[in-house]
């Protein structure tokens, strides 16, 4: 068994374990600007020389050379290996770490990321050779106002309209047709022909704070449909999960502040202006995962949305996300509908930063938004906003920040404090009467869930059956081998079991030792067999029922998977809808369609 340790979880660790807090517990740190000094506790010293950057997320003595993260501060001061800190570290922030069986699984994944990261590098140096040759987009891009050191600090690049001159380029350096598929490099054509997915398009490379390239977003030079495309999905990119220019705010700002914008050419616009810790969300409305990458980076947050309809409904949103990770943004509106990159433009670094020190507080930004909404001249349209500002008001937590609001809405609008007082109060009573429902529901789902256990038991029946028939007698291993694979049982026993099994049974004489191999070798204790050998097969013909076993795993996968595209398919359908998510949902479509053709025809 081995911890699974991936990247989601190092930064949880990263985002949970305050770097100062846990540092500063074993050494006395005091501020110095915008780090923190004190006595290396790696070396005798009596001046200080270790230093603690929040920012960089980083510690590093000047004296010994020691540094790193908190991952590396474990390991030296409390001697621990990597596994080891890794544990230490999720048990202080109390998350919990999943286990799971190393397997060659483990490997070809670990070997399949490293694969598709090469060929997005590839990919992204292709493209960059292109636009260096390719007039027309070069200068799409000087017209709109982008100097060649922006390009090279981006990487900016350009695809050929070509169907298939990167798909052409890559399969000469060696790559498989189905990895650049799987890569979204390239797409399938109506016909069955391999395509690039990137044609005529200025491409921006999408990196990670590790400096890897984990996608592309392309946008077209003239006025086709649609204006931007992006990545899918892929095993080292999941769009939910990162931010565009996130890597350059980890790697060279120097503030604790982040702009979240709504696009790649605001952010390289700003960029080019000076201003380098901005982050687009990528083609999405900003999720919680997002929302928590921008915390560990900033304590100043600011949303500079478009000031369009669409613009204003996503910083709603946004606001709600970043309160929920208990960020309190500040919100920048740009006048005349102008958007970061078209603003700048016109009106320069300065006038922008100027609108940063304006920017209002998340609070008054939801009042101005509800005011536009009544006509506060009314008594009518003054109570109903009074009632809505309360809502808002009913949820800031510290006393002394409410009191301020509720004084100064009074005085604006010429209501009384404790109307305003008394309407929040009904709402906190309601609040807790909703509350009281919810736990009803949540007793209401855990009983739902008592009864879905015992609706997947056919699937852990059907599993448990054929890892029995294929401990009973290699051969019928041997066939099951042929039509399954391990990581299609969801018992985390079996598929150690059938993993296993091969290496085994070369081992062996008789399938009689194999229980002894097990135990002992692959570690499962004998308590975790019991069920399986307590199953008598005895009376049962594997051949008459072989087929039957694997086919019911393998629709319970499938249908697994159907009620995963759907929840896909809803959430994406709750976000703001673009070329881009119509293009997402017609492949979830067309894969729920695959995969209800599969399931009839069981
Ligand atoms: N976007 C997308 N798919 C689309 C349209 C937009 O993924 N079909 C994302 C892109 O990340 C884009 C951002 O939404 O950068 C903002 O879109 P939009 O406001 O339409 O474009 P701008 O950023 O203003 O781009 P430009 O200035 O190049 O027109
Ligand atoms: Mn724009």
């Amino acid at each position: 068994m081995a911890l699974i340790i991936d990247d989601y979880l190092l930064e949880e660790i990263k985002d949970r374990v305050d770097l100062i807090d846990f540092i500063g517990e074993y050494v006395d740190l005091k501020k110095s600007g915008s780090n923190y000094m004190g006595l290396c506790p790696f070396h005798n010293e009596k001046t200080p020389s270790f230093s603690v950057s929040p920012s960089k997320g980083i510690f590093h003595c000047f004296g010994c050379g020691a540094g790193g993260d908190q991952i590396t501060f474990a390991m030296k001061i409390e001697n621990l290996n990597f596994i080891e800190a890794v544990k230490f570290l999720a048990d202080r922030a109390q998350i919990e770490i999943k286990e799971k069986e190393t397997t060659s699984y483990d490997k070809k994944i670990v070997d399949e990321k490293e694969k598709c990261y090469q060929a997005n590098k590839d990919t992204a140096l292709f493209y960059l050779n292109n636009l260096r040759r390719n007039k027309i987009a070069y200068s799409y891009l000087t017209k709109r106002g982008i100097d060649p050191e922006t390009i090279k600090n981006y990487g900016l690049g350009f695809a050929e309209n070509s169907w298939d001159g990167l798909y052409k380029y890559l399969k000469n350096k060696g790559y498989k047709d189905e990895e650049l598929y799987n890569y979204n490099l390239i797409s399938k054509s109506k016909n069955g022909n391999y395509i690039d997915r990137f044609r005529n398009r200025i491409i921006f490379p999408i990196i990670d704070t590790n400096k890897r390239v984990i996608g592309f977003g392309g946008r077209v030079i003239d006025d086709s449909m649609p204006k931007y495309l992006n990545t899918k999905d892929t095993i080292v990119f999941n769009k939910g999960r990162h931010l565009y220019n996130l890597n350059i705010i980890a790697n060279e700002s120097k503030e604790r502040k982040i702009i979240l914008v709504e696009g790649y050419m605001d952010v390289i616009s700003l960029y080019k202006s000076g201003i380098n810790y901005s982050v687009a969300s990528l083609g999405t409305s900003l999720t919680l995962d997002q929302a928590g990458l921008i915390k560990r980076y900033a304590d100043d947050v600011y949303i500079c949305y478009d000031s369009d309809d669409a613009g204003v409904n996503a910083t709603k949103r946004a606001i709600d996300i970043l309160i929920s990770k208990d960020i309190h943004p500040k919100i920048i509106s740009l006048p005349d509908r102008l958007d970061p990159d078209d603003y700048i433009k016109k009106y320069g670094k300065l006038s922008f930063e100027l609108e940063i020190k304006n920017a209002i507080s998340y609070i008054d930004y939801k009042i101005l938004k509800i005011k536009e909404n009544y006509n506060i001249e009314s008594a009518e349209g003054l109570s109903n906003f009074t009632s809505e500002i309360a809502k808002v008001l009913s949820r800031i937590k510290n006393p002394i920040e409410m009191d301020v609001y509720v004084s100064k809405i009074a005085k604006d609008y010429q209501i009384s404090k404790e109307s305003i007082l008394s309407y929040i109060k009904s709402l906190n009573i309601n609040k807790n009467k909703k509350e009281l429902k919810k736990q009803a529901v949540s007793k209401k789902r855990v009983i739902k869930k008592a009864s879905e256990k015992i609706f997947t038991s056919k699937r852990k029946r059907a599993e448990d059956y054929l890892i029995r028939f294929c401990m009973d007698a290699e051969e019928n291993y041997r066939y099951a081998q042929k039509f399954i694979s391990s990581y299609e049982f969801s018992d985390t026993r079996n598929r150690i079991i059938f993993e296993n099994l091969d290496d085994l049974y070369k081992q062996i004489d008789s399938s009689k030792d194999l229980i002894d191999k097990i135990t002992n070798d692959r570690g499962i204790e004998i308590e975790k067999l019991e069920d399986l050998l307590s199953i008598d097969i005895d009376k049962l013909n594997f051949s008459d029922i072989k087929d039957e076993l694997i086919l019911t795993i393998k629709d319970e996968n499938l249908k697994t998977r159907r009620i995963q595209i759907l929840e896909e398919i809803k959430s994406i359908e709750s976000t703001r809808q673009t070329e881009s998510t119509k293009t997402e949902i017609n492949y979830l479509l067309k894969e729920l369609d695959e995969i209800n053709k599969k399931i009839q025809s069981f």
